[in-house]
């Protein structure tokens, strides 16, 4: 079982996958988690050069293969291994952050954005995937509360571009059935219960009584 979660900067996408893993694990089950762009040597290496807000100089498309290059790196040394051996994997980002971000976000073309995404990630597309949706004005009224060096070079990017990426993300979930989009405003409590019933309904993964 591998589950992904996509969202807009501070949707709380973090607080929900640490829900999750402890409540997997407390059902029995091998649970490993990671985040994107990351989760290897190689990979950490490319988010370094991805969010260093000194790289003005980055090019969309250079930005759009550098999270390809880290992603393909991710599945083959760590998703794929794990699913194998009968962990569930839960991805904080994937695959469907590049449509978001670099298609929908930056404008590169959507079309050619899916067949490098499927070349980066082969059969490794998630059976699960929870988008958490927040309008923008409240990912940013979350963002004020961090202090400006603790922001990377995507997440100072501006309104307009996260609401490029948060109609994206709508529009990609409409797209693909694996996807749950959920209310992002209602309290962390409210949104683990409704990812944990969503959960019980894929049938095998736990066995409730
Ligand atoms: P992400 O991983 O999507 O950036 P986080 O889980 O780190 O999001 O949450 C971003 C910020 O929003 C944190 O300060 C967190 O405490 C807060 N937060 C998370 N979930 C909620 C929620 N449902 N309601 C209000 N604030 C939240
Ligand atoms: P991160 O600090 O992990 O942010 P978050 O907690 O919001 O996930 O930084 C990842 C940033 O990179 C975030 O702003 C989203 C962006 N991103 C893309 O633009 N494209 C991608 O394919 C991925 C995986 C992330």
């Amino acid at each position: 079982m591998f589950i992904t979660f996509e969202g807009i900067d501070f949707c709380g996408k973090s607080t929900q996958v640490e829900l999750l893993k402890n409540f997997l694990l407390q059902k029995g089950k091998k649970v490993i988690v990671i985040r994107e762009p990351g989760g290897t040597k190689i990979s950490e290496r490319i988010r370094e050069i991805l969010l260093d807000k000194k790289n003005e100089e980055m090019q969309f498309e250079t930005e759009f293969l550098l999270f390809s290059a880290s992603r393909s790196q991710l599945v083959r040394e760590v998703i794929a291994p794990n699913l194998e051996k009968g962990f569930v994997v839960i991805s904080d980002r994937f695959h469907d952050s590049s449509t978001a971000y670099q298609g929908y976000g930056r404008g590169l073309d959507i079309q050619k954005i899916k067949v490098i995404n499927s070349f980066a990630i082969g059969r490794f597309v998630p059976n699960l995937t929870f988008l958490i949706d927040i309008p923008v004005e409240e990912s940013i009224k979350r963002k004020l509360l961090k202090s400006n060096d603790e922001l990377d070079r995507i997440e100072i990017s501006s309104k307009k571009f996260f609401n490029n990426v948060r109609n994206g993300y709508l529009e990609i979930a409409k797209e693909e059935s694996r996807f749950t989009i959920i209310d992002g405003t209602q309290s962390i409590e409210k949104i683990h219960n409704q990812i944990i019933d969503k959960i019980i309904l894929m049938k095998g993964l736990i066995d409730e009584k």
